[in-house]
């Protein structure tokens, strides 16, 4: 008799589980790829030939790429902003670097770059958007730049923390997902402001020292957060510069030169999942692909 009520319990425990399973609403999970600064030539042909696939593998529905190296290691130029948007990039962030080349200007207006939001109103173009990504949802991108050790780099930044305080409240209004590109030297400042955004905004992406941090990680609000996502380019450099130009710099203190590294390319960035419904990161991990052999490769 024993065995025949549990057989019956169990037999209404699985019923009810099942019911239950129908009833869990389904999420879908957006996946956002951010690229790291692409550096020179070396990092727009990792592009061109290592995006496609990646979005493939990993079902990417909304790319943003930090441009502010594309031309020659330092800037973006009008030919190789149309060269990048050629390969499936939704937006281009960028950083201390894209006040190198004036004629971009322009394409401020009529493409979807953004230079950092917190300098002087006065300047062109504009440091935030909306999106639409693939699967429909509506995404806000913020490019901002820090202030420690950012003195002298590109146009005086004001202090990010209170700028994204005045544009939160805008970007809520119209968006699903939130992404912030915070361009900035320390990681001390970058930690600060990812935890100071927790459950504000979906994504805290770092940007701008090319070398590609291990804390990725979402924080307990819900924000994905990495210090810094790393470069797209040549890593048998110091930095996306050849070698010997910066040990040179170093030993003499001679700023002579600038020649981008060829060696040890790859695509750097992350894959961040968000769920749309709630704005919320449920996972971040970052990206290292290949595109040719080299004494820097960690892979
Ligand atoms: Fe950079
Ligand atoms: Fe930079």
């Amino acid at each position: 008799m024993n065995h025949i009520g549990t057989l019956v319990r169990l037999y209404f425990c699985t019923i009810l589980l099942a019911y239950q399973r129908t009833k869990v609403p389904k999420y879908h999970l957006m996946k956002i790829l951010v690229i790291g600064d692409i550096f020179g030539r070396p990092g727009r042909r990792a592009v061109r030939e290592l995006l496609p696939g990646l979005l493939r593998e990993h079902h990417i529905d909304f790319v943003i790429a930090n441009g502010e190296n594309a031309a020659g290691g330092k800037g973006l130029t009008p030919p190789i902003a149309e060269e990048l948007f050629q390969s499936p990039i939704n937006v281009i962030t960028a950083g201390n670097h894209i006040w190198e080349h004036d004629a971009i200007h322009p394409y401020f207006d009529s493409h979807p770059i953004l230079r950092p939001h917190n300098v002087h109103e006065s300047l062109p173009g504009r440091g935030w958007g909306y999106f639409s990504a693939s699967n429909g949802a509506r995404i806000a991108v913020v490019n901002m730049q820090g202030t420690v050790y950012m003195e002298e780099k590109g146009h005086k930044a004001e202090n990010a923390f209170l700028s994204i305080d005045k544009l939160l409240p805008e970007l809520e209004k119209f968006s699903d997902v939130i992404v912030l590109d915070f361009h900035a030297e320390a990681t001390s400042e970058k930690r600060a402001l990812g935890w100071y955004l927790d459950g504000r905004i979906s994504a805290f992406v770092g940007t701008h020292t090319h070398v590609q941090t291990a804390d990725e990680q979402v924080l307990p609000g819900g924000t994905a957060y990495i210090s810094d996502i790393g470069m797209t380019g040549p890593h048998a450099s110091v930095i996306g510069l050849a070698k010997e130009v910066a040990i040179h710099r170093f030993l003499t203190g001679e700023r002579k030169g600038f020649k981008v590294s060829e060696d040890g390319v790859r695509l750097e960035g992350v894959i961040i999942d968000v769920d749309e419904k709630t704005g919320r990161a449920r996972g971040i991990r970052r990206i290292q692909e290949s595109l040719s052999a080299g004494p820097a490769i960690i892979k």
